[in-house]
């Protein structure tokens, strides 16, 4: 299992502002997904690249192109707000969409959605989502993506409990886990402390 924590001044900076409950709609979707590129940034460091032939105004010169297939998968809703910041750095990545919400009183994940692009099968799937809880929609969102065909997965989240991290390492131990931050723990309804509340509410402004 891998677990990387981005460590990085503007990525803390963002994130203090999303934390804070004064923040407006409009800002908090501004700065998730101006994190969830920053962090999309440190993610494909190890991309695999291959040299192509081009002409500059000079010379024919062979240099370097994204050599895979990226799919970015948001879990919705929330996943939906890093998706943009992604695609602005990795315009050739395709989307796909697997819905899923937790029940309250149980905190189990419901399936209600899943539209995936063919290429699923033979690139990098990048699955995102801001929040990491329980672990439960991760895990059965990565599930859903292994059954369809996925392989090499990565999971990036703004903010994890610890119960949520542990869960997620043990269920799909071949899967890279990148957060922004590690919090304290959940609370009794499930809820991340500090955390920043409900994610989805917060970024499509419906509470
Ligand atoms: C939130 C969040 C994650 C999930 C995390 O979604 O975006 O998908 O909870 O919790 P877990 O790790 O305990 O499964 P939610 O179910 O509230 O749906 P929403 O994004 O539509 O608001
Ligand atoms: N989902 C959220 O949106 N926030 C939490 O703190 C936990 C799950």
């Amino acid at each position: 299992m891998t677990v990387v924590k981005l460590d990085h001044a503007l990525i803390k900076h963002k994130l203090t502002n999303i934390r804070k409950s004064s923040t407006s709609t409009k800002d908090f979707y501004q700065n998730v997904n101006e994190i969830a590129g920053l962090m999309a940034y440190e993610i494909s460091k190890d991309f695999p690249v291959r040299q192509i032939e081009i002409t500059t105004p000079i010379c024919k010169s062979m240099q370097p192109e994204l050599a895979c297939e990226v799919v970015i998968v948001p879990i919705l809703r929330a996943g939906l707000g890093m998706v943009d910041g992604i695609r602005n750095l990795i315009p050739t990545a395709k989307v796909g969409f697997i819905g899923l919400y937790r029940d309250e009183e149980t905190l189990e994940p419901h399936k209600y959605f899943c539209k995936l692009p063919e290429t699923i099968h033979n690139g990098i799937t990048l699955v995102v989502d801001p929040m990491l809880a329980t672990g439960g929609s991760a895990i059965s969102a990565i599930q859903m993506l292994k059954e369809e065909g996925a392989t090499d997965i990565r999971f990036a989240c703004l903010v994890a409990a610890p119960e949520g991290v542990e869960a997620l390492s043990n269920a799909h131990p071949d899967v890279k886990i990148y957060l922004a931050s590690e919090d304290e723990k959940l609370n009794e309804n499930g809820y991340i402390v500090p955390g920043l509340g409900d994610c989805g509410d917060r970024l499509f402004g419906t509470k």
